[in-house]
């Protein structure tokens, strides 16, 4: 066990500083572990950039209380595939060319793995539902959506 509270990032054992206390997961994550997958969009809990994983569920970094994640395990972006290699969503991303700016894609890419790890075969209404909180400006949708169906295929 861990003097301090501690928890899983990406597999690896993590203690939380003291100076976390009054961080954002998204916070920490990113300025204090150099994980930068998960971005900074609103910080208002609205529109899906930061998603991360706790203990598999999707997530929103910025409005978490790092130490609200003691004794939990934390995936980013980075973990989501072993070292060297891209989740079946990432791989479907880039066959789709489903990005222009990227700035959402942390997000849709989490949302997308984590609903594929609880229901390998989600109807296009499923993956709609889904995503449907998770913002993207640039307009990228359609093939976003190809991208998810064609990673449940
Ligand atoms: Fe967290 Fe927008 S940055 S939801």
């Amino acid at each position: 066990g861990c003097a301090a509270p501690c928890l899983s990032v990406n597999g690896q054992v993590c203690t939380l500083p003291e100076g976390a206390a009054d961080a954002s997961l998204l916070h920490w994550l990113r300025n204090d572990l150099g994980l930068n997958g998960p971005k900074y969009g609103c910080g208002l809990g609205q529109c899906g950039a930061c998603t991360v994983l706790v203990d598999g569920v999707a997530a929103r970094a910025c409005v978490i209380p790092a130490v609200g994640v003691a004794g939990r395990e934390v995936t980013t972006l980075e973990g989501l595939a072993p070292p060297g290699q891209w989740h079946p969503v990432q791989q479907a991303f880039v066959d789709e060319q489903a990005a222009q700016c990227g700035y959402c894609l942390n997000g849709m890419v989490m949302m997308a793995a984590a609903l594929l790890a609880r229901q390998p075969q989600p109807s296009e209404a499923d993956i709609r539902r889904e995503l449907s909180h998770n913002l993207c400006r640039c307009g990228t949708h359609l093939s976003i959506l190809r991208a998810v169906q064609k990673a449940a295929l």
